[in-house]
């Protein structure tokens, strides 16, 4: 049988369990050049808030019955004359929250599990590790000696740009959420500072740490933290609006900045991105960040969860921050 997570219900502010069901149904059957997908693992993102929600964003909502939405990696299991794919094929893709899944293969890609374990596919070689090498590369277009901040430092994205700013010889600073993480991003991914947001004021934090101002903030959440960056941009900064989680679960409108004016002030920039956008290079991104791993450059880490069942409870550490590095769940049963 497939356990399938059924989006059933909106949420207005944070998603309570109600906000889906879980449905067991038979397996279903791949037709003529399908094929059918185990899945291992599934991805935990934040951008799944917002797929939630009935507006128009850079990809249409999830609909109410349908599964969740959400990135997936598994094992083939019967192929029905695919073209390319075989039985056996690890294949990762959008295969949503259940443990089994269809498909003709369109936007699936096969991947090498002697390389990398199957959970660093969806994280650091996946979707959020895209965002962070094509948004602090592309979009915040550092060069040595910059001045880097970036929030969600701790997280499966803000992770991987500190890293990547790192190899390219700037000096990082991270905002995480509590002492341990700070102390992580410090000691064992190399950061050159971490301001605890939770427990210091951020905009004395920001002149303790960031003295000469930043040239680049990499911003994942948006509001305050946001808000206070801009206090401390340089001529030409650039602030890349990559995420705002701390506005996802809002009952009122968003806040915006009002410190705005500084992008005038220092003929600074802000650039929003989508990762989707740079699908066809993630092929390049992922082979050079496979090389920093080898090289010892460059640290992935994934929490992972167990059980469909438990989607709920480990969909908000999302929220809550209880978890380090790219969330994950795995969904197979042993
Ligand atoms: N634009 C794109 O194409 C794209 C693609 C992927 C992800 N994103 C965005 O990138 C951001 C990071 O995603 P991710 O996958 O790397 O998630 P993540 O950082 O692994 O997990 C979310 C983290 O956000 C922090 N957080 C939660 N609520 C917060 C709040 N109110 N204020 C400050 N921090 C808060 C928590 O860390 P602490 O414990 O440190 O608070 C939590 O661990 C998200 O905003 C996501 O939507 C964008």
């Amino acid at each position: 049988m497939n356990k399938q997570l059924i989006f059933k219900k909106r949420p207005v502010g944070m998603p309570d369990a109600d906000t889906w069901q879980l449905e067991t149904n038979p397996i279903p059957d791949p037709a003529d050049g399908e094929v059918l997908i185990q899945h291992h693992y599934v991805s935990l993102d934040p951008a799944m808030r917002g797929w939630m929600n009935d507006s128009k964003s850079y990809i249409e909502p999830v609909q109410i019955g349908d599964v969740m939405r959400s990135g997936s990696i598994g094992v083939v299991v019967k192929s029905n004359n695919h073209r390319t794919f075989k039985e056996g094929d690890v294949l990762t893709g959008w295969g949503g929250v259940q443990q089994y899944a269809v498909t003709n293969g369109d936007n699936w890609y096969k991947v090498d599990t002697n390389l990398a374990p199957m959970p660093m596919y969806i994280g650091t070689l996946g979707m959020p590790g895209m965002t962070a090498y094509f948004g602090i590369l592309q979009e915040g277009k550092i060069k040595e000696g910059d001045i880097v901040l970036v929030s969600g430092a701790a997280g499966a994205v803000g992770s991987i740009v500190g890293q990547i700013a790192k190899i390219k010889g700037c000096r990082v600073i991270g905002i995480a959420g509590g002492p341990e993480k700070c102390k992580y991003i410090i000691d064992e991914l190399g950061f050159d500072g971490a301001i605890d947001y939770k427990s210091e004021n951020l905009a004395t934090a920001l002149k303790r740490e960031c003295p000469k101002g930043i040239d680049v903030y990499f911003d994942n959440v948006g509001g305050e933290i946001l808000d206070t960056a801009l206090t401390r941009l340089r001529t030409r900064a650039r602030v890349v609006i990559c995420g705002a989680i701390s506005q996802y679960n809002n009952k009122t409108a968003v806040k915006g900045p009002s410190n705005y004016l500084s992008l005038l002030v220092n003929r600074a920039s802000m650039q929003g991105m989508v990762v989707m956008d740079y699908a066809k290079d993630y092929g390049k991104a992922a082979q050079e960040m496979g090389m920093w791993m080898m090289q010892g450059k460059l640290k992935s880490k994934e929490d992972i969860y167990e059980g469909i069942e438990n989607f709920h409870e480990t969909f908000m550490r999302l929220f809550s921050g209880e978890k380090m590095g790219k969330l994950v769940l795995k969904v197979k049963e042993d």
